[in-house]
Order: structure tokens, then sequence, then C-alpha cells
């Protein structure tokens, strides 16, 4: 097949994860038959440097054209003033609501290799496979009125939470199918002891619950859910919540697998490509490590992993998609890892492995 993935590089090591991706792409494209043309176009940082827009109108117009988008990361010490006009960070806000890309789904299963390599006890977290859905373009980061202004001679500030029932419609629905091909299981996060956005939430999603009745709904507060991902996180399949809750707790769900590094994300919207899929962006859920970048030691995998979601969800290529899985298993099974993960291996030493048995698999069919 043919295809047009954009690429957003972005800033700090994001530029290093984007270019390991796109290496095991063109390996999965020669091995396949496959043609995918990949443009890289700037976000966040590096756009504000240059165009002064941390999402600079073509960069749209180029995702909003492709089958499918592919992210690394934005922001970074440069540009993180509280006083900075422009924050890299509108940049990924702003492409994730141009896209509509409203559902941010970010699988957490530790890979057995690297169990010892969370905080939290081997038997908790050994049977974990769970994934997030998140709600990505409305709530709290978006809502209007978001300002500060003073009165009384002081700086006050609001945001706004704002949800429309078509907005949790529409996310309800599509965790709950994906909640029918795992093991049926649905929990809802809300604050709705509290919050009148959480009581419109849980009123949707029960209602949406009775199109499914072979998932099982279970509704959970945001703080008891902080304390349920630690204490039982094998209990959970799909979990789907408001955006900054799910931010905050994707973050929490992401020291399951012991580093962020690994960690995929696949944003989804209602819009179709020319292959009659879902156009999706394709993130890892870490950020652009500022720390780490230009040294050739990030770790690629959390890029690749999208990278897989990519071919699943957005070119319904799902042998592809699982033969990219396997080599990371594999990869990661021979103990070959970055730093982040105990390991000594480099950026690029992680990617080569990681085609090496891509091509070895392929040979093996
Ligand atoms: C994430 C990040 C972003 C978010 C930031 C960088 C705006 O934390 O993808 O989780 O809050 O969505
Ligand atoms: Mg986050």
């Amino acid at each position: 097949m043919k295809a047009t993935i954009a690429c957003l590089p972005g800033d700090g090591i994001g530029p290093e994860v984007v270019e390991a991706a796109q290496a095991v792409l063109r390996a999965v494209a020669n091995s396949y038959g496959h043609s995918f043309e990949m443009e890289n176009y700037p976000i966040g940082g590096v756009a504000i440097e240059q165009y002064q827009n941390p999402l600079p109108p073509f960069t749209l117009e180029a995702c909003q054209q492709a089958d499918a988008v592919l992210l690394g990361a934005v922001g970074g010490p440069k540009w993180d003033s509280p006083d900075a006009p422009m924050r890299p960070e509108q940049g990924l806000l702003s492409i994730r609501k141009g896209l509509g890309v409203y559902a941010n789904l970010r699988p957490v299963k530790p890979h057995p290799r690297l169990l010892t390599a969370s905080p939290l006890k081997m038997d908790i977290i050994a049977e974990v496979d769970l994934i997030f859905v998140r709600e990505l373009t409305s709530g709290i980061y978006f809502g209007q009125p978001k300002q500060r202004w003073v009165e009384n001679s002081e700086e006050c500030a609001v945001d706004t939470m704002f949800y429309s029932e078509s907005e949790i419609r529409r996310i309800a629905h599509l965790a709950f199918q994906l909640a029918s091909t795992r093991r049926r299981k649905v929990t809802s996060i809300d604050k709705a002891n509290v919050l009148e956005t959480s009581r419109l939430w849980r009123k949707v999603v029960s209602e949406v619950a009775k199109d499914y009745p072979d998932v099982t709904l279970e509704h959970l507060l945001v703080d008891a859910a902080a304390m349920y991902l630690i204490q039982r996180p094998a209990s959970f399949d799909v979990l789907v919540t408001e955006n900054m809750f799910g931010d905050i707790l994707t973050d929490e769900a992401s020291m399951l697998t012991g580093s962020m590094g690994n960690m995929a994300s696949a944003s989804l919207g209602d819009s179709q490509n020319q292959h009659g899929k879902r156009r999706g962006l394709y993130e890892p859920i870490h950020g652009s490590a500022p720390d780490i970048a230009g040294k050739g030691i990030a770790n690629p995998v959390g890029t690749i992993l999208s990278a897989a979601l990519m071919l699943r969800y957005s070119l319904g290529l799902e042998k592809e998609a699982q033969a990219v899985e396997r080599a990371v298993e594999d990869t990661l099974s021979l103990g070959i890892l970055t730093p982040d993960l105990g390991g000594s291996a480099n950026t690029e030493a992680i990617t080569r492995s990681i085609i090496k048995r891509l091509a070895a698999a392929i040979v093996a069919v």
C-alpha cells in the first residue's frame, strides 16, 4: 500500500526517537512491499523559533491531508517561562484539536523482562494489561473562559472544565467498542461527588453502556482510581476518563511498566483517510527530556510502538503492527536496553536490533 505519514519531530529527544521510528517504518515498507512517504514538519519550540508559531498553518494542513501523523515530543526549558507569550505545548493541543483526535489510547502492559524496573512489587504488576482512553480535545485544557486578570489589585486566573453530551458519548462508545475486543470491562473515572461535568459524564457513560450488554461498567472517583491503580492495577481492562484526569493518571500508570520511555499512544477521531481507516496522531507519552537530548541515548521504544499502533489503526496493517511489536519484545527480552531501563544500549543500537529482529521474523514466516 501507499501511505503518507506526516512526521513532527519537535523538540529535545523528539527528533532522535522519530528518526528511529522512521527507520523501523522504512524496514517494514521494504519487507512487505509498501511505500510510506514520510516528510518532517515543524511543531513546538523549534516552530516558535523559526515561524513564531508553535503550530504553523502548513504543518496542520500537511497533517490533515496525511493518512497518519507521527509526533516526537515538544517543550523545553528554553520556552518554559510562565510569562512566555507562546508555549510549545500550545502546538500539541492545537494539533490534537485541529485533527479532531478526541480519543487518546494509552496501553499499559509491563514487559516480563522489566518487571523489576517498576518501583512496585512484581506480584502486583505481573498480570497488568490495561488501556486508558483519555478524552483529548475538550475538558479543562480547552474550556472558555481561560484567562488571567487583575481584580482588587491582585492577579486572578480561571480555567473552565466544559463537556457536552456528544463529546462524552462518542468517547464512551469508543471505550466500550475497545473493551468488546478485550476482557469486556470498562472503568469510567470521574469526580461526580463534586463536579457537574462529572455528573453529566457518569450519566452519559451509563446510558451508552446499555448498548453493550456484554461489557461490565464500573464507575470510580478519580482519587480512588489513583489509589487502586497502585493497589490492584491488574483488575483494570479499559479505563475511560476526561482530559486532565487522564493526563495525570497515565503518568502514574506508566510507573507500572518501570519507564515512560516504553509507552506508546494513539489519538483517534472520526475523520477517515484514503484507506477508510481513522486518521490518527501517534506519539510516545514521554516528554522532550532536554537533559539527555542530543546524546543519542534516548529510549525510542515508545515512539516505535506508537508507529506500530499507526500501522494497526490508521493503515489497517495488523500483521506488520504485530511484527514490530514482536521485534521490540524480542529485543527487550535479550536485555538490549537504554539507560532509562538500566541498560547501556544507545538509541541506534536498540533500533538496529529491532530492525534485525523484524527481518528475522519475516524470513521465519
Ligand atoms: C501528554 C502531555 C501533554 C498533555 C502536555 C505536554 C501538553 O503531558 O501528552 O500527556 O497534557 O496532554
Ligand atoms: Mg501528560
